[in-house]
Protein backbone atom coordinates (compact mmCIF):
# COMPACT_ATOMS: atom_id res chain seq x y z
CA UNK A 1 0.00 0.00 0.00
CA UNK A 2 1.18 3.37 -0.86
CA UNK A 3 2.44 4.54 2.47
CA UNK A 4 0.65 8.13 2.34
CA UNK A 5 -3.05 7.59 0.86
CA UNK A 6 -5.81 5.47 2.40
CA UNK A 7 -8.18 3.85 0.50
CA UNK A 8 -11.47 2.36 0.45
CA UNK A 9 -9.66 -1.48 1.24
CA UNK A 10 -12.62 -3.16 -0.41
CA UNK A 11 -14.57 -3.43 -4.15
CA UNK A 12 -17.92 -2.52 -4.60
CA UNK A 13 -19.58 -5.57 -6.01
CA UNK A 14 -23.07 -4.76 -5.50
CA UNK A 15 -24.73 -1.41 -5.67
CA UNK A 16 -27.50 0.17 -3.99
CA UNK A 17 -29.42 3.20 -6.06
CA UNK A 18 -29.35 6.39 -4.44
CA UNK A 19 -32.86 8.52 -5.00
CA UNK A 20 -31.39 12.15 -5.66
CA UNK A 21 -34.04 14.77 -5.08
CA UNK A 22 -34.09 18.66 -5.41
CA UNK A 23 -34.35 21.72 -2.88
CA UNK A 24 -37.52 22.52 -3.46
CA UNK A 25 -39.08 18.67 -3.64
CA UNK A 26 -37.16 18.35 0.24
CA UNK A 27 -38.69 21.50 1.47
CA UNK A 28 -42.30 19.86 0.83
CA UNK A 29 -41.19 16.75 2.11
CA UNK A 30 -39.45 18.09 5.36
CA UNK A 31 -42.81 20.31 6.26
CA UNK A 32 -44.94 17.41 5.62
CA UNK A 33 -42.67 15.57 8.24
CA UNK A 34 -43.09 18.20 10.08
CA UNK A 35 -39.08 18.97 10.33
CA UNK A 36 -38.58 15.86 12.59
CA UNK A 37 -35.59 14.16 9.60
CA UNK A 38 -36.61 10.27 11.51
CA UNK A 39 -40.02 10.90 10.09
CA UNK A 40 -38.87 11.15 6.50
CA UNK A 41 -38.23 8.05 4.05
CA UNK A 42 -35.24 6.81 3.57
CA UNK A 43 -36.08 7.51 -0.72
CA UNK A 44 -36.36 11.06 0.46
CA UNK A 45 -32.69 11.28 1.60
CA UNK A 46 -29.54 11.37 -0.70
CA UNK A 47 -26.88 10.52 2.33
CA UNK A 48 -28.22 9.14 5.74
CA UNK A 49 -26.09 9.74 8.77
CA UNK A 50 -28.41 9.40 11.11
CA UNK A 51 -27.12 6.39 12.48
CA UNK A 52 -23.89 3.80 11.83
CA UNK A 53 -26.41 1.11 13.69
CA UNK A 54 -27.09 -1.73 11.69
CA UNK A 55 -26.36 0.16 8.34
CA UNK A 56 -22.65 -1.21 7.55
CA UNK A 57 -22.21 -3.01 4.38
CA UNK A 58 -21.83 -6.98 4.76
CA UNK A 59 -18.76 -8.48 3.33
CA UNK A 60 -18.83 -11.15 0.61
CA UNK A 61 -18.00 -13.49 3.54
CA UNK A 62 -20.67 -12.25 5.79
CA UNK A 63 -23.05 -12.67 2.37
CA UNK A 64 -21.88 -16.25 2.12
CA UNK A 65 -22.16 -17.14 5.54
CA UNK A 66 -25.57 -15.94 5.16
CA UNK A 67 -26.01 -18.82 2.84
CA UNK A 68 -24.22 -21.45 5.02
CA UNK A 69 -26.46 -19.77 8.44
CA UNK A 70 -28.10 -22.71 10.31
CA UNK A 71 -31.55 -22.75 11.39
CA UNK A 72 -31.65 -25.08 14.12
CA UNK A 73 -33.87 -24.26 16.68
CA UNK A 74 -31.47 -25.85 19.43
CA UNK A 75 -27.44 -25.90 18.96
CA UNK A 76 -27.17 -24.75 15.94
CA UNK A 77 -23.85 -25.08 13.99
CA UNK A 78 -23.76 -20.97 13.37
CA UNK A 79 -24.93 -20.34 17.20
CA UNK A 80 -21.71 -22.04 17.98
CA UNK A 81 -19.33 -20.50 15.72
CA UNK A 82 -20.94 -16.82 17.11
CA UNK A 83 -20.37 -18.23 20.92
CA UNK A 84 -16.99 -19.88 19.83
CA UNK A 85 -16.06 -16.12 18.82
CA UNK A 86 -17.51 -14.34 21.26
CA UNK A 87 -15.71 -16.56 24.21
CA UNK A 88 -12.58 -16.03 22.39
CA UNK A 89 -12.31 -11.79 21.90
CA UNK A 90 -14.14 -11.32 25.62
CA UNK A 91 -13.24 -14.30 27.55
CA UNK A 92 -16.60 -14.14 29.34
CA UNK A 93 -18.06 -18.18 29.38
CA UNK A 94 -21.64 -17.68 29.39
CA UNK A 95 -22.73 -15.69 26.31
CA UNK A 96 -26.63 -14.82 25.54
CA UNK A 97 -27.48 -14.04 22.06
CA UNK A 98 -30.15 -11.36 21.49
CA UNK A 99 -31.77 -9.69 18.86
CA UNK A 100 -29.93 -6.03 19.58
CA UNK A 101 -28.05 -4.40 22.15
CA UNK A 102 -30.76 -2.94 24.31
CA UNK A 103 -32.76 -6.54 24.35
CA UNK A 104 -29.26 -7.50 26.37
CA UNK A 105 -29.53 -4.26 28.54
CA UNK A 106 -32.98 -5.17 29.06
CA UNK A 107 -32.33 -8.45 30.73
CA UNK A 108 -28.99 -7.09 32.39
CA UNK A 109 -30.20 -4.01 33.86
CA UNK A 110 -33.82 -5.42 34.59
CA UNK A 111 -32.07 -8.08 37.02
CA UNK A 112 -29.31 -5.73 38.52
CA UNK A 113 -31.34 -2.60 38.91
CA UNK A 114 -35.25 -1.96 40.52
CA UNK A 115 -35.75 0.97 43.08
CA UNK A 116 -32.86 1.92 45.33
CA UNK A 117 -30.07 0.80 42.77
CA UNK A 118 -27.94 3.07 41.07
CA UNK A 119 -25.83 2.98 38.07
CA UNK A 120 -22.44 4.81 37.14
CA UNK A 121 -21.48 5.02 33.60
CA UNK A 122 -18.94 7.62 31.28
CA UNK A 123 -21.94 8.35 29.26
CA UNK A 124 -25.56 6.07 29.43
CA UNK A 125 -26.28 5.95 26.34
CA UNK A 126 -30.29 6.73 25.76
CA UNK A 127 -31.42 2.93 26.03
CA UNK A 128 -29.09 2.03 28.44
CA UNK A 129 -30.71 5.13 30.73
CA UNK A 130 -34.37 3.97 30.41
CA UNK A 131 -33.52 0.34 30.97
CA UNK A 132 -32.26 1.16 34.22
CA UNK A 133 -34.81 3.86 34.75
CA UNK A 134 -37.36 1.52 33.60
CA UNK A 135 -36.46 -0.71 36.02
CA UNK A 136 -36.78 1.86 38.86
CA UNK A 137 -33.16 2.61 39.77
CA UNK A 138 -31.02 5.80 38.85
CA UNK A 139 -28.37 6.41 36.33
CA UNK A 140 -25.40 9.01 36.92
CA UNK A 141 -23.06 10.24 34.55
CA UNK A 142 -19.45 10.63 35.26
CA UNK A 143 -17.65 11.65 32.30
CA UNK A 144 -14.20 13.48 32.48
CA UNK A 145 -14.58 17.14 32.26
CA UNK A 146 -13.34 17.60 29.28
CA UNK A 147 -15.87 16.07 27.81
CA UNK A 148 -18.20 19.11 28.08
CA UNK A 149 -15.85 21.66 26.29
CA UNK A 150 -16.06 20.91 22.22
CA UNK A 151 -12.72 22.37 21.34
CA UNK A 152 -10.80 20.72 23.82
CA UNK A 153 -8.11 18.61 22.15
CA UNK A 154 -7.48 15.51 24.37
CA UNK A 155 -6.51 11.79 23.31
CA UNK A 156 -9.87 10.09 25.62
CA UNK A 157 -11.86 12.67 25.98
CA UNK A 158 -14.37 9.59 26.57
CA UNK A 159 -13.08 8.56 29.90
CA UNK A 160 -14.83 8.25 33.12
CA UNK A 161 -14.09 10.54 35.43
CA UNK A 162 -12.17 8.66 38.39
CA UNK A 163 -13.08 11.34 41.38
CA UNK A 164 -16.71 11.82 40.72
CA UNK A 165 -16.86 8.22 40.40
CA UNK A 166 -15.68 7.41 43.74
CA UNK A 167 -17.70 10.16 45.74
CA UNK A 168 -20.83 8.74 43.82
CA UNK A 169 -20.10 5.39 45.28
CA UNK A 170 -19.31 7.05 48.60
CA UNK A 171 -22.71 8.86 48.53
CA UNK A 172 -24.95 5.87 47.59
CA UNK A 173 -22.84 3.23 49.16
CA UNK A 174 -21.21 0.46 47.42
CA UNK A 175 -23.90 -1.97 47.94
CA UNK A 176 -26.44 -0.47 46.19
CA UNK A 177 -24.75 0.08 42.79
CA UNK A 178 -26.19 -1.61 40.41
CA UNK A 179 -23.05 -2.07 38.26
CA UNK A 180 -20.16 0.61 36.47
CA UNK A 181 -20.94 0.96 33.49
CA UNK A 182 -17.98 2.32 30.54
CA UNK A 183 -19.62 2.86 27.04
CA UNK A 184 -15.96 2.22 24.48
CA UNK A 185 -16.33 4.25 22.55
CA UNK A 186 -18.11 7.08 24.36
CA UNK A 187 -21.11 6.90 21.76
CA UNK A 188 -23.32 9.65 23.61
CA UNK A 189 -20.03 11.96 24.87
CA UNK A 190 -19.18 12.60 20.93
CA UNK A 191 -18.15 9.21 19.99
CA UNK A 192 -15.11 9.88 21.83
CA UNK A 193 -12.34 7.13 22.88
CA UNK A 194 -11.71 5.55 26.48
CA UNK A 195 -8.22 4.55 27.01
CA UNK A 196 -6.94 0.99 29.11
CA UNK A 197 -5.43 2.87 31.60
CA UNK A 198 -9.20 4.56 32.82
CA UNK A 199 -10.81 1.42 32.05
CA UNK A 200 -7.69 -0.80 34.56
CA UNK A 201 -8.49 1.53 37.41
CA UNK A 202 -12.60 1.31 37.08
CA UNK A 203 -11.83 -2.59 37.28
CA UNK A 204 -9.25 -1.91 40.16
CA UNK A 205 -12.37 0.18 42.40
CA UNK A 206 -14.58 -2.40 40.91
CA UNK A 207 -12.67 -5.19 42.55
CA UNK A 208 -12.03 -3.59 46.12
CA UNK A 209 -15.62 -2.43 46.55
CA UNK A 210 -17.49 -5.46 45.29
CA UNK A 211 -19.04 -3.66 42.23
CA UNK A 212 -19.88 -5.49 38.66
CA UNK A 213 -18.28 -3.71 36.12
CA UNK A 214 -19.96 -4.45 32.83
CA UNK A 215 -18.19 -2.92 29.03
CA UNK A 216 -20.84 -1.38 26.78
CA UNK A 217 -18.86 -2.69 23.91
CA UNK A 218 -20.39 -1.72 20.50
CA UNK A 219 -17.35 0.10 19.26
CA UNK A 220 -14.60 -1.74 20.73
CA UNK A 221 -12.52 -2.42 17.77
CA UNK A 222 -12.91 1.50 16.59
CA UNK A 223 -11.61 1.99 20.30
CA UNK A 224 -8.85 0.05 20.33
CA UNK A 225 -7.60 1.64 17.31
CA UNK A 226 -7.37 4.96 19.18
CA UNK A 227 -5.69 3.02 22.20
CA UNK A 228 -2.99 1.53 19.59
CA UNK A 229 -2.53 5.23 18.43
CA UNK A 230 -2.77 7.22 20.87
CA UNK A 231 -1.79 5.32 24.59
CA UNK A 232 1.92 4.18 25.80
CA UNK A 233 2.64 0.56 25.90
CA UNK A 234 0.45 -0.60 23.11
CA UNK A 235 2.05 0.81 20.03
CA UNK A 236 2.95 -2.75 18.76
CA UNK A 237 -0.15 -4.88 20.17
CA UNK A 238 -3.10 -6.14 17.78
CA UNK A 239 -6.29 -4.15 17.88
CA UNK A 240 -8.21 -7.22 18.71
CA UNK A 241 -5.46 -7.91 21.36
CA UNK A 242 -6.44 -4.53 22.38
CA UNK A 243 -10.04 -5.67 22.68
CA UNK A 244 -9.06 -9.03 24.54
CA UNK A 245 -7.10 -7.36 27.06
CA UNK A 246 -9.96 -4.50 28.10
CA UNK A 247 -12.56 -6.95 27.91
CA UNK A 248 -10.59 -9.14 30.31
CA UNK A 249 -10.96 -6.59 33.06
CA UNK A 250 -14.41 -6.32 33.03
CA UNK A 251 -16.86 -8.48 34.61
CA UNK A 252 -19.21 -8.55 31.71
CA UNK A 253 -20.21 -6.96 28.17
CA UNK A 254 -23.45 -6.07 26.55
CA UNK A 255 -22.59 -5.82 22.41
CA UNK A 256 -24.97 -3.94 20.01
CA UNK A 257 -24.01 -5.91 17.04
CA UNK A 258 -24.90 -3.21 15.10
CA UNK A 259 -22.17 -1.29 15.17
CA UNK A 260 -18.48 -3.18 15.71
CA UNK A 261 -20.07 -6.37 14.23
CA UNK A 262 -20.73 -5.25 10.79
CA UNK A 263 -23.86 -6.86 10.50
CA UNK A 264 -27.45 -5.54 9.88
CA UNK A 265 -29.06 -6.78 13.16
CA UNK A 266 -28.12 -9.03 16.76
CA UNK A 267 -26.36 -7.98 20.14
CA UNK A 268 -25.21 -10.04 22.36
CA UNK A 269 -24.75 -10.45 26.67
CA UNK A 270 -21.54 -12.02 27.95
CA UNK A 271 -20.95 -12.97 31.72
CA UNK A 272 -18.39 -14.45 33.87
CA UNK A 273 -20.82 -15.46 36.51
CA UNK A 274 -23.07 -18.46 36.59
CA UNK A 275 -25.62 -17.41 38.91
CA UNK A 276 -26.30 -14.09 36.83
CA UNK A 277 -26.37 -15.90 33.47
CA UNK A 278 -28.58 -18.63 34.91
CA UNK A 279 -31.18 -15.66 36.25
CA UNK A 280 -30.41 -13.87 32.26
CA UNK A 281 -30.77 -16.90 30.35
CA UNK A 282 -34.13 -17.24 31.68
CA UNK A 283 -35.87 -14.02 30.90
CA UNK A 284 -33.92 -14.54 27.36
CA UNK A 285 -36.42 -17.52 26.96
CA UNK A 286 -39.10 -16.26 27.86
CA UNK A 287 -38.58 -12.49 26.04
CA UNK A 288 -36.14 -13.35 22.95
CA UNK A 289 -35.47 -16.69 22.36
CA UNK A 290 -33.97 -20.04 23.42
CA UNK A 291 -30.92 -19.69 24.59
CA UNK A 292 -29.00 -21.20 21.35
CA UNK A 293 -30.66 -17.96 18.89
CA UNK A 294 -32.00 -15.44 21.05
CA UNK A 295 -33.82 -13.05 18.75
CA UNK A 296 -31.73 -14.12 15.88
CA UNK A 297 -31.61 -16.35 12.97
CA UNK A 298 -28.60 -18.76 12.28
CA UNK A 299 -27.88 -16.53 8.98
CA UNK A 300 -27.91 -13.64 11.21
CA UNK A 301 -25.22 -15.13 14.05
CA UNK A 302 -23.17 -16.70 11.12
CA UNK A 303 -22.91 -13.27 9.99
CA UNK A 304 -22.08 -11.84 13.79
CA UNK A 305 -18.94 -14.14 14.08
CA UNK A 306 -17.39 -13.46 10.43
CA UNK A 307 -17.73 -9.73 11.13
CA UNK A 308 -16.35 -9.92 14.55
CA UNK A 309 -13.57 -10.75 12.89
CA UNK A 310 -13.34 -8.36 10.01
CA UNK A 311 -13.87 -5.76 12.15
CA UNK A 312 -10.43 -6.13 14.01
CA UNK A 313 -8.44 -6.19 10.47
CA UNK A 314 -5.74 -3.13 10.70
CA UNK A 315 -6.66 -2.05 6.78
CA UNK A 316 -10.62 -1.72 7.96
CA UNK A 317 -9.90 0.00 11.40
CA UNK A 318 -7.71 2.49 9.15
CA UNK A 319 -10.14 3.06 6.51
CA UNK A 320 -12.78 3.54 9.31
CA UNK A 321 -11.24 6.02 11.13
CA UNK A 322 -9.23 8.27 8.85
CA UNK A 323 -12.59 8.55 7.04
CA UNK A 324 -14.37 9.94 9.62
CA UNK A 325 -11.59 12.07 10.80
CA UNK A 326 -11.10 13.22 6.95
CA UNK A 327 -15.19 14.39 7.28
CA UNK A 328 -14.34 16.22 10.90
CA UNK A 329 -10.99 17.80 9.80
CA UNK A 330 -12.69 19.08 6.44
CA UNK A 331 -15.35 20.51 8.63
CA UNK A 332 -12.84 22.22 11.22
CA UNK A 333 -10.83 23.59 8.40
CA UNK A 334 -14.11 25.42 7.15
CA UNK A 335 -14.91 27.03 10.37
CA UNK A 336 -17.35 24.61 11.38
CA UNK A 337 -17.25 23.79 15.11
CA UNK A 338 -17.03 20.38 15.89
CA UNK A 339 -16.21 18.86 18.75
CA UNK A 340 -12.49 17.94 18.80
CA UNK A 341 -10.36 16.04 18.38
CA UNK A 342 -12.80 13.90 16.02
CA UNK A 343 -14.23 10.50 17.30
CA UNK A 344 -14.48 7.36 15.72
CA UNK A 345 -17.95 6.54 14.10
CA UNK A 346 -19.05 10.42 13.61
CA UNK A 347 -18.60 14.02 13.51
CA UNK A 348 -20.34 15.64 16.58
CA UNK A 349 -20.87 19.39 15.19
CA UNK A 350 -21.54 22.03 18.18
CA UNK A 351 -24.84 23.78 16.86
CA UNK A 352 -24.89 26.30 19.85
CA UNK A 353 -21.57 27.89 18.39
CA UNK A 354 -23.02 27.43 14.39
CA UNK A 355 -26.03 29.20 15.24
CA UNK A 356 -25.30 31.12 18.55
CA UNK A 357 -28.60 33.71 17.66
CA UNK A 358 -30.89 30.50 18.12
CA UNK A 359 -31.26 29.58 21.86
CA UNK A 360 -31.55 26.21 23.17
CA UNK A 361 -34.74 26.65 23.91
CA UNK A 362 -35.24 27.05 19.99
CA UNK A 363 -32.94 23.87 19.42
CA UNK A 364 -30.29 25.05 17.23
CA UNK A 365 -29.65 21.53 16.63
CA UNK A 366 -32.93 20.50 15.08
CA UNK A 367 -32.97 24.08 13.12
CA UNK A 368 -29.34 22.53 11.67
CA UNK A 369 -30.26 19.28 11.18
CA UNK A 370 -33.22 20.99 9.23
CA UNK A 371 -31.50 22.97 7.25
CA UNK A 372 -28.80 19.81 5.95
CA UNK A 373 -31.49 17.98 4.57
CA UNK A 374 -33.31 21.28 2.69
CA UNK A 375 -29.72 21.96 1.44
CA UNK A 376 -28.66 18.76 0.21
CA UNK A 377 -30.42 15.42 1.56
CA UNK A 378 -28.44 14.90 4.25
CA UNK A 379 -30.07 13.34 7.09
CA UNK A 380 -28.49 13.52 10.71
CA UNK A 381 -29.62 13.35 14.05
CA UNK A 382 -29.72 16.31 16.80
CA UNK A 383 -28.24 15.13 20.12
CA UNK A 384 -29.30 18.58 22.44
CA UNK A 385 -32.12 19.87 23.85
CA UNK A 386 -35.31 18.25 22.11
CA UNK A 387 -33.33 15.18 23.06
CA UNK A 388 -32.51 15.65 26.55
CA UNK A 389 -33.98 19.52 27.30
CA UNK A 390 -37.19 19.65 29.71
CA UNK A 391 -39.13 22.23 31.35
CA UNK A 392 -39.13 22.02 35.30
CA UNK A 393 -42.97 22.51 37.06
CA UNK A 394 -42.42 26.30 37.60
CA UNK A 395 -41.89 26.44 33.32
CA UNK A 396 -38.49 27.21 33.50
CA UNK A 397 -36.57 25.43 30.52
CA UNK A 398 -33.59 22.85 31.39
CA UNK A 399 -31.14 23.01 28.22
CA UNK A 400 -29.38 19.61 27.11
CA UNK A 401 -25.57 20.12 28.12
CA UNK A 402 -24.22 20.86 24.51
CA UNK A 403 -26.44 21.39 21.53
CA UNK A 404 -25.17 18.61 19.15
CA UNK A 405 -25.60 17.36 15.54
CA UNK A 406 -23.95 13.91 14.98
CA UNK A 407 -22.89 13.25 11.35
CA UNK A 408 -22.75 9.40 11.93
CA UNK A 409 -21.06 7.45 9.39
CA UNK A 410 -22.57 4.05 8.21
CA UNK A 411 -19.21 1.40 7.67
CA UNK A 412 -18.24 0.39 4.49
CA UNK A 413 -21.17 2.29 2.87
CA UNK A 414 -20.44 5.89 1.43
CA UNK A 415 -17.06 6.40 -0.46
CA UNK A 416 -14.98 9.33 -0.50
CA UNK A 417 -17.07 11.50 -2.66
CA UNK A 418 -20.54 11.32 -0.94
CA UNK A 419 -17.89 12.72 2.01
CA UNK A 420 -17.00 15.51 -0.31
CA UNK A 421 -20.43 15.74 -1.02
CA UNK A 422 -21.29 16.12 2.77
CA UNK A 423 -18.74 18.82 3.47
CA UNK A 424 -19.27 21.01 0.47
CA UNK A 425 -22.86 21.68 1.96
CA UNK A 426 -21.67 23.01 4.92
CA UNK A 427 -20.50 25.88 2.81
CA UNK A 428 -23.59 26.71 2.13
CA UNK A 429 -24.95 26.83 5.40
CA UNK A 430 -21.57 28.76 6.88
CA UNK A 431 -22.99 31.14 4.15
CA UNK A 432 -26.75 31.14 5.34
CA UNK A 433 -26.39 31.58 8.84
CA UNK A 434 -27.51 33.91 9.65
CA UNK A 435 -30.93 33.37 8.19
CA UNK A 436 -32.05 30.41 9.89
CA UNK A 437 -34.82 30.19 12.67
CA UNK A 438 -35.30 27.76 15.81
CA UNK A 439 -38.28 25.70 16.13
CA UNK A 440 -40.84 25.45 18.93
CA UNK A 441 -42.58 21.78 19.36
CA UNK A 442 -46.17 21.36 18.53
CA UNK A 443 -46.63 17.74 19.55
CA UNK A 444 -44.47 15.64 21.68
CA UNK A 445 -44.87 12.35 23.15
CA UNK A 446 -44.35 11.55 26.75
CA UNK A 447 -40.94 9.10 26.47
CA UNK A 448 -38.10 9.92 24.01
CA UNK A 449 -39.67 12.51 22.16
CA UNK A 450 -37.03 12.99 19.32
CA UNK A 451 -37.86 10.72 17.32
CA UNK A 452 -42.06 11.87 16.72
CA UNK A 453 -41.76 14.74 18.03
CA UNK A 454 -43.64 17.58 15.60
CA UNK A 455 -41.72 21.03 14.91
CA UNK A 456 -42.63 24.50 13.27
CA UNK A 457 -40.58 27.93 13.05
CA UNK A 458 -40.15 30.22 15.24
N1 LIG B 1 -25.12 1.20 23.62
C1 LIG B 1 -24.61 2.15 22.81
C2 LIG B 1 -23.35 2.86 23.21
C3 LIG B 1 -25.25 2.46 21.60
O1 LIG B 1 -24.72 3.40 20.81
C4 LIG B 1 -26.43 1.78 21.25
C5 LIG B 1 -27.16 2.10 20.02
C6 LIG B 1 -26.93 0.80 22.14
C7 LIG B 1 -26.24 0.53 23.31
C8 LIG B 1 -28.20 0.04 21.85
O2 LIG B 1 -28.01 -0.88 20.85
O3 LIG B 1 -29.52 -0.11 19.00
O4 LIG B 1 -28.63 -2.45 19.08
O5 LIG B 1 -30.36 -1.72 20.68
N2 LIG B 1 -26.91 3.14 19.33
C9 LIG B 1 -27.53 3.53 18.08
C10 LIG B 1 -27.05 4.91 17.67
C11 LIG B 1 -29.01 3.41 18.04
O6 LIG B 1 -27.59 5.46 16.71
O7 LIG B 1 -26.11 5.43 18.29
P1 LIG B 1 -29.19 -1.30 19.85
Amino acid sequence: MHRKVTIEPFRIKTVEPIKLSTAEERRVWLQKAHYNPFLLTSDQVIIDLLTDSGTSAMSTEQWAGIMRGDESYAGARSWQRMEAEIKDLTGFPYILPTHQGRAAEHLLYSKLGGPGKVFIANTHFDTTRANIEFSGAKAIDCPVEAALHPEEELPFKGNMDIPSLLKTIDRYGAENIGAIILTVTNNSGGGQPVSMENARQIAEIAGEKGILFILDACRIAENAYFIKQREAGFENKSYREIAREMFRLADGAIMSAKKDALVNMGGFLALKDLDLALQCRTSLIITEGYSTYGGLSGRDMEAIAIGLREVFDPHYLEYRIRSTTYVGDKLHEMGVPIIRPVGGHAVYIDAKSFYPHIPPEQFPGQALACKLYEVAGIRACEIGSVMFGHYEEDGTFVPAAMELVRLAIPRRVYTQSHMDYVTEAFRELLDEREKVRGFRITYEPPFLRHFTAHFEHV
